[in-house]
């Protein structure tokens, strides 16, 4: 039998209420906050995402989806959208028509992971893209908009972590204090972390190993290390999410798998599914639109999982969505009407009414089980004499109560 490939999942019609409840709790808030939709190609050149999330990072180091197209150009189908915001941003002149966009994007991101609970190759993800603007207002702003479409969606579990990481030459400042620090005990952490420590090393702090956590005990702190400007930076942000009563801890581990980020970092995490913890995550990245050949342009996003998140409202039991009702089921009763049930129903869905009847030649029982089960708000009966003389009949399913009308009627009956 062919199978859906590893880590890839069939999103199937009972499983559909869900997302769609989920989209329009983000639509809803999206459009709350003014931001308007943008939709890139699902690949792009490799260099893109090399030179953007960094070619040391996990996902370019191991987790892309990346061939030789037949003009043997590499390809890589997008892990994360963030890079290819900003390359759209930069190849559009956006700046040019507005100074600031904001932007968001739902969309099925690819990366070769090993799968697990909440950990998929292909995944889902909505986010959103402040660029043009460096005030902190947007940080606040977009953790708050994270936070509130996961309260809106019921979730309750949830810790909000944040962090700076400053300006790169802070940054650098700091990397020589931790590398300084991690020396004599280099020999002792993990082979990954190893790599990490020659590669880039603040992702040892991302090890799950506990002999490499127990190495960075007593670890210098990255916040001790920022600059003047971003800790004046970072207090604002701390400000405005306490205004916006955004429960938070500083975590001032929190460096994050990709390396755009500069000053504010910050992960939402829930305490509901497991290992894969991190419903969404998001940061600062005033340096990559030069990165990618751009005018320095400043930007802030995030971007969440969302399978991860239904997880989350799954185990929080959080989803108690509304039933779908159908408008009317037309029952045949007796001789076969197919091509005269057909018509009524035509007319009936061209009037905008969802209709339904039979296809499968079931009994008038079995068309009113099935009726029952699509929730039909009305029933009509078609057959007999009462077909005969032109009529048909009404049946409310939640009153009850039936009535007679003429055939003609179905141009122009209305139901409340
Ligand atoms: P990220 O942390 O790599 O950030 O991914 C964001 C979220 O996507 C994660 O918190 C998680 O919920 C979900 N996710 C990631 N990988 C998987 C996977 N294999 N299976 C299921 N869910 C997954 C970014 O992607 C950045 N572009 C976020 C950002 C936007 N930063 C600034 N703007």
């Amino acid at each position: 039998m062919i199978k859906a490939v590893t880590g890839t999942k069939d999103i199937l019609p009972s499983d559909i209420p869900k997302w769609k409840h989920l989209e329009s709790v983000v639509q809803t808030i999206f459009k709350n906050f003014n931001y308007s939709e943008i939709r890139t190609p699902i690949f792009e050149e490799t260099v893109l995402f090399a030179r953007g999330i960094g070619e040391e990072t996990d996902i370019v180091g191991k987790e892309m989806y990346t061939f030789l197209d037949k003009g043997q150009t590499s390809i890589t189908l997008k892990p994360e959208m963030t890079a290819s915001v900003v390359r759209a941003f930069i190849e559009h002149s956006l700046a040019s028509k507005q100074p600031l966009y904001k932007l968001y994007y739902i969309s099925p991101m690819f990366r070769q992971e090993r799968p697990q609970a909440g950990r998929l190759r292909q995944f889902h993800q909505f986010g959103v893209e402040a660029i043009g603007s460096e005030s902190p207002i947007l940080d606040a702003e977009i953790i708050q908009i994270a936070y509130d479409i996961l309260r809106r969606l019921g979730l309750k579990d949830l810790l909000v972590k944040i962090n700076s990481l400053g300006i790169p030459e802070s940054r650098e400042n700091y990397k020589k204090e931790l590398r300084h620090f991690l020396n004599d005990k280099k020999n002792k952490l993990s082979e990954d972390s190893q790599k990490r420590f020659d590669t880039n090393i603040l992702r040892v702090f991302d090890s799950k190993i506990e002999t490499d956590q127990e190495l960075l005990k007593g670890a210098p702190i990255l916040l001790d290390y920022l600059d003047e400007e971003s800790k004046i930076y970072f207090n604002i942000v701390r400000n405005i999410l306490r205004e916006a009563d955004i429960p938070f801890e500083i975590d001032t581990k929190l460096v994050r798998g990709l390396d755009y980020y500069a000053k504010t970092t910050f992960e939402i995490i829930s305490g509901k599914v497991g290992s894969q913890n991190a419903l969404c995550g998001g940061g600062r990245y005033d340096l990559l639109a030069e990165q990618l050949e751009g005018k320095p342009t400043p930007g802030v996003g995030f971007a969440a999982g969302i399978e991860r998140i239904l997880l989350a409202c799954e185990n929080e039991k959080t989803l108690s969505l509304p039933e779908e009702k159908l408008d009317f089921y037309i029952v045949t009763v007796g001789e076969n009407l197919i091509e005269k049930v057909y018509n009524a129903a035509s007319i009936l869905r061209r009037r905008n009414f969802s209709v339904e009847f039979d296809y499968l030649d079931r009994s008038a029982k079995a068309q009113m089980r099935e009726a029952n089960k699509l929730n039909a708000r009305f029933v009509i009966f078609f057959g007999g004499d009462e077909y005969s003389n032109g009529y048909f009949s009404l049946k409310n399913m939640q009153t009850g109560e039936q009535k007679q009308f003429p055939l003609e009627d179905l141009k122009t009956i209305v139901i409340e």
